[in-house]
C-alpha cells in the first residue's frame, strides 16, 4: 500500500463520516431497530435483505451476501476502485485526499502533477478534434474516416482528431516538460519533436471519462500502422481498455460486453448498432481488463478473427480467463471466420446478423473442451496424459465453486478415467464445512471473535485480564490471536475502520461474516464475558482431557504435569 494514501487518513476519514448517511445518499435507508434497511442495490429483490449498521460502520447484504465499510460500499456501488474510493469519500466528508510517497512533503506537487496532465491531454485532444475539423490536411483524415464509413457522430462520440504531419506543433503550443510526461514529445539527441504526426487520433478515455492516452493512425499503408502513447504515470496499457467510457455513457449496466482487438473495429460496431464493445490496446487481454469490465456486466465475450494469429490469440487468452471466472460471471469466446475483422464483417453483415453470431458464440467451456478434442482425437497414447495435464494445469486455476467441478467432471468423462483433483475437493469440503458450521449455529470462539470484532472496544477490557492463553485448545486459536493482535495494535474506534486493515487479507472473508452475526443491541458487554467465560470453560475442559489421556497412554513432561495439576486444582482459573 506504500505510495498511495496513508493508512492514518484512511482511519481518520472512516472515523469522520457515518457510513448511514453515506449509503443514504445513494439508497434511501428505513431505520428498523439497530439496523438501517433497503432493498439491496446489489442484486435485484423484492423485499429488503440489505442493512446498514451505524456501530459497526458496517452494510451486508444477507441475499447476495455483499457487504463491507464505507469505502466497499463506494467501490460495489460506484464501480470505483480502491484510491477513487476513498477520493470521492473525502470529497464526501469534505477533505481533500492525501497520497502518501516516500518523500511525504513532495506529495503536494506529485498530486498537482497528475491533475495537470489530465488537463494536458484534454487540451490536446481538442486541438487534434479541432485539426480534424480546421486544419488543411484534416480533410484527408475526414474523407479516410467516410472511406471507413465513419461520420461525423460516431467521430465526435469518439472524439476522433488528426495531427497535423508536423514535427513540433504540440511542442510549440503547450509546455514540452509537461508533454514529455504525458509522453507526446519524443525526445531524441538533444531535440523534441511530438510523437503522432499525420495520423488520425484515437483518444484513450479512462471509465471516468479522462483522457489517459492516444492512439494514432496512418491515413495510408505506412508503416508503423498505429502509435500508442507510451505508458505513463496515468496511462497503463494492461489496465485501459479503449471504448469504455463511450460505452457506459450510452449503457451503465450493459447485459454483455464484446471485447475485440482493434481500434476501428469498436467504431465500426459502434456505427453498425453495436455499442457495447471495447478494444484491448495492441496488448493481449489481461486479468485486469478482465476484472474491470466485470464490474459492469456478467457476461464478456472475446472476439478473435478467423487466422491463425486471431485462434492462437484465443487460446492465450484463456490462462487470463480462467482465474476470473467466479460464479455468475460469463465468458464466451467467439472466432470470425477467415479474412474478417468485426469491423468488416459487421459492415458486410450488418447489426442482425452479426448479433447472432455474438449470440451464438461458444461457451468457455465448450471452447476449452473443444480445443482439447480436436488434438486428442490425434494425439498417441502417450501423448493423451500429456494433454490431460494441460487440461488440469488450466481448470486448476478456476477459482473454487460448482464451475469448477463440473469441469473436472467433464474432463475425466473425457479421458474415461475418474481424475480426482485432490486440492480442490478437499478445499470445496472444507468450505462447505465452514459453511455449514456457520450456517448452523456458531463455536463460542467464533462468537467470542464477532463480539469483539463488531465492539472493538471490548479490548480495553480483557487487555487488563490476564489470560494464559497457552492453556486454551480451540479450533481457531490462531485466527483468535491474530484479531486480538491487529485490535490491540490498531484501536479501531468502530468496525469499518479495523476492517480496512483486512482488505485484500486472506481472512477477509472470515471478518466479514464474523461482522454480519446479529446479536442483541442491549447489554453488549454481559453477553459477550458471559461467553467468553464459557469459551474458557469448555476449552480448559478440552484441554484437561487431553493431558488425562495423554498421561494413560504416554506419560507427561515436566511442564504438562504441572499444568495438569493448576488444571484440576485450580478449575477454570481463567473464567473471566
Ligand atoms: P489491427 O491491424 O487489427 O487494427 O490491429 P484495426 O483497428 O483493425 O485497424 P484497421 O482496421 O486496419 O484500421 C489491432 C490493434 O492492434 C494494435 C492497435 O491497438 C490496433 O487497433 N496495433 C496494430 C498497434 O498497436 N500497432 C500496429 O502497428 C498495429
Ligand atoms: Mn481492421
Amino acid at each position: 500500500m506504500s505510495g498511495r494514501i496513508p493508512k492514518q487518513f484512511i482511519d481518520d476519514l472512516l472515523a469522520r463520516i457515518d457510513i448511514v448517511d453515506l449509503i443514504d445518499s445513494h439508497v434511501p435507508l428505513k431505520k428498523t431497530g439497530a439496523n438501517y434497511v433497503a432493498r439491496c442495490p446489489f442484486h435485484s429483490e423484492k423485499s429488503p435483505s440489505f442493512s446498514v449498521n451505524r456501530s459497526k460502520q458496517f452494510f451486508h447484504c444477507f441475499g447476495c451476501g455483499a457487504s463491507g465499510n464505507a469505502i466497499g460500499f463506494l467501490m460495489d456501488y460506484n464501480h470505483l476502485d480502491f484510491i477513487e474510493a476513498i477520493e470521492d469519500l473525502a470529497t464526501f466528508a469534505g477533505v481533500e485526499a492525501i497520497r502518501e510517497t516516500a518523500n511525504y512533503k513532495a506529495t503536494p506537487q506529485k498530486k498537482e502533477n497528475i491533475a495537470e496532465q489530465y488537463q494536458l491531454l484534454e487540451q490536446v485532444a481538442i486541438f487534434y478534434e479541432d485539426c480534424l475539423r480546421t486544419h488543411e490536411a484534416g480533410k484527408n483524415a475526414v474523407s479516410y474516416l467516410k472511406s471507413r464509413q465513419v461520420d461525423h457522430g460516431l467521430a465526435k462520440a469518439f472524439m476522433l482528431g488528426y495531427a497535423p504531419d508536423e514535427w513540433q506543433v504540440l511542442a510549440k503550443k503547450f509546455d514540452q516538460n509537461k508533454l514529455i510526461e504525458a509522453g507526446l514529445l519524443v525526445k531524441n539527441d538533444g531535440k523534441v519533436y511530438d510523437r503522432f504526426r499525420g495520423r488520425l487520433m484515437f483518444p484513450i478515455r479512462d471509465k471516468r471519462g479522462r483522457i489517459v492516452g492516444f492512439g494514432g493512425r496512418v491515413l495510408d499503408n505506412s508503416l508503423p500502422k498505429y502509435l500508442n502513447s507510451p505508458e505513463t504515470s496515468v496511462f497503463h496499457k494492461s489496465k485501459e481498455v479503449y471504448g469504455l467510457f463511450e460505452l457506459l455513457k450510452k449503457d451503465p449496466k450493459p447485459k454483455r460486453i464484446l471485447i475485440v482487438e482493434g481500434y476501428m473495429d469498436v467504431i465500426a460496431l459502434s456505427g453498425s448498432g453495436i455499442d457495447y464493445a471495447v478494444a484491448t490496446l495492441g496488448t493481449a487481454t489481461s486479468q485486469s481488463h478482465l476484472e474491470l469490465l466485470f464490474r459492469y456486466t456478467s457476461e464478456l465475450i472475446l472476439c478473435f478473427d478467423g487466422d491463425n494469429a486471431g485462434q492462437s490469440a484465443a487460446w492465450r487468452a484463456i490462462s487470463s480467463v480462467f482465474p476470473v471466472l467466479k460464479s455468475g460471471r460469463q465468458i464466451r469466446i467467439m472466432i470470425l471466420p477467415e479474412k474478417h475483422d468485426p469491423d468488416s464483417l459487421a459492415k458486410e453483415e450488418g447489426q442482425e446478423s452479426f448479433t447472432q453470431r455474438i449470440k451464438a458464440a461458444q461457451a468457455l467451456s465448450e471452447y476449452f473442451f473443444d480445443y482439447f478434442t480436436k488434438d486428442l482425437k490425434l494425439a498417441e497414447y502417450e501423448n493423451r496424459s500429456m494433454l490431460r495435464e494441460e487440461a488440469e494445469e488450466y481448470l486448476k486455476k478456476l477459482p473454487l465453486g460448482p464451475f469448477r467441478e463440473l469441469m473436472f467432471d467433464e474432463l475425466s468423462r473425457l479421458y474415461q478415467r475418474h481424475i480426482l483433483d485432490q486440492e480442490a475437493i478437499l478445499a470445496y469440503n472444507r468450505e462447505v464445512k465452514q459453511h455449514r458450521q456457520k450456517s448452523n449455529r456458531l463455536s463460542l470462539a467464533s462468537c467470542v471473535m464477532a463480539l469483539l470484532i463488531q465492539n472493538p472496544q471490548l479490548i480495553d477490557k480483557i487487555e487488563n485480564k490476564i489470560i494464559d492463553w497457552d492453556y486454551l485448545h480451540f479450533e481457531g486459536i490462531n485466527k483468535f490471536k491474530d484479531i486480538l493482535t491487529t485490535l490491540m495494535n490498531e484501536r479501531p474506534a468502530n468496525f469499518g475502520i479495523l476492517l480496512e486493515s483486512y482488505r485484500g487479507h486472506p481472512d477477509e472473508i472470515i471478518i466479514k461474516k464474523l461482522a454480519a452475526v446479529e446479536f442483541p443491541e442491549e447489554n453488549i458487554e454481559k453477553v459477550f464475558f458471559d461467553t467468553i467465560s464459557r469459551l474458557f470453560a469448555e476449552a480448559s475442559t478440552a484441554r484437561l482431557n487431553d493431558l488425562l489421556e495423554k498421561d494413560k497412554n504416554l506419560g507427561l513432561t515436566k511442564a504438562e504435569k504441572a499444568v495438569l495439576l493448576e488444571l484440576l486444582t485450580k478449575k477454570h482459573s481463567n473464567a473471566i
